[in-house]
């Protein structure tokens, strides 16, 4: 069967990750989470204590810093330099301050070479914001998820909660629609369905029928 490539972008906490890591698993696919790597460098230019406005700052720290994204039973664990920051990325401080770091041009520029190269064997499932517009603009299946602001806050609401985060779901809904403005807006490669993506809204949808529909896709094109 013919490996392919699978983009799914969408907004925050539009259920990308968790859609995406189901079908990877399901299709023994590698699964990538850009938005990881774009946290873990944030978290590094934070402790760091480096100007997050400063392109060349950050580019120093990225082009030694080594991302890796291990599959781990089910989760993903994210690696910096070798040190796990799996769940320090998830915090506010990461999430609130990672649309900067992700505007400038030679970051994105960078990550997308990184991004491309990890998946230039196909048989991959890659999350993000400009996956199916730029990071894989050839892809087999381009998905573009969306939902609402209110729903999307809920469900990390209840996410974290289960974890055993704190979480304020006003807080949520602020930080998420912050976070939804800046990388729309930003200038280069912002969020945007490409053309040729599906658009999905699983606002009233559950997990497994997003899943069947994605899955849908795939069977079509195999
Ligand atoms: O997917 P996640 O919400 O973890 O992404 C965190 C942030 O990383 C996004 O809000 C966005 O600023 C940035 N990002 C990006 N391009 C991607 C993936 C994430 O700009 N492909």
């Amino acid at each position: 069967m013919k490996k392919l490539s699978i983009a799914i972008d969408g907004p925050a906490a539009a259920g990308k990750s968790t859609v995406a890591k189901i079908i990877a698993e399901d299709l023994s696919y590698i699964y990538i989470d850009t938005g990881a790597m774009y946290r873990a460098l944030t978290y590094k230019a934070i402790e760091e204590s480096v100007d997050l406005e400063n392109e060349d700052a950050l580019i120093a720290i990225l082009s030694k810093s080594m991302i890796e994204l291990i599959p781990a039973s089910g989760k993903q664990l994210v690696l910096i330099n070798k040190k796990d920051v799996s769940s320090v990325i998830r915090t506010s401080n990461v999430s609130n301050k990672v649309s900067i770091v992700a505007k400038h041009a030679k970051v994105r520029e960078e990550m997308v070479l990184r991004q491309q190269k990890l998946a230039k064997d196909g048989g991959v499932v890659m999350d993000g914001r400009d996956i199916g517009t730029h990071v894989l603009p050839n892809a087999d299946i381009k998905v573009f998820l969306r939902a609402s602001v209110e729903e999307r806050a809920k469900r990390r609401h209840e996410e974290n909660l289960e974890k055993g985060f704190e979480s304020d779901l006003e807080n949520l809904k602020a930080e998420i629609a912050r976070r939804d403005k800046l990388d729309s807006e930003r200038e280069i490669a912002p969020l945007k369905k490409a053309s040729d993506a599906i658009e999905i809204d699983t606002t009233s949808l559950t997990i497994e029928g997003v899943v069947e529909q994605i899955k849908h896709l795939i069977n079509e094109r195999q």
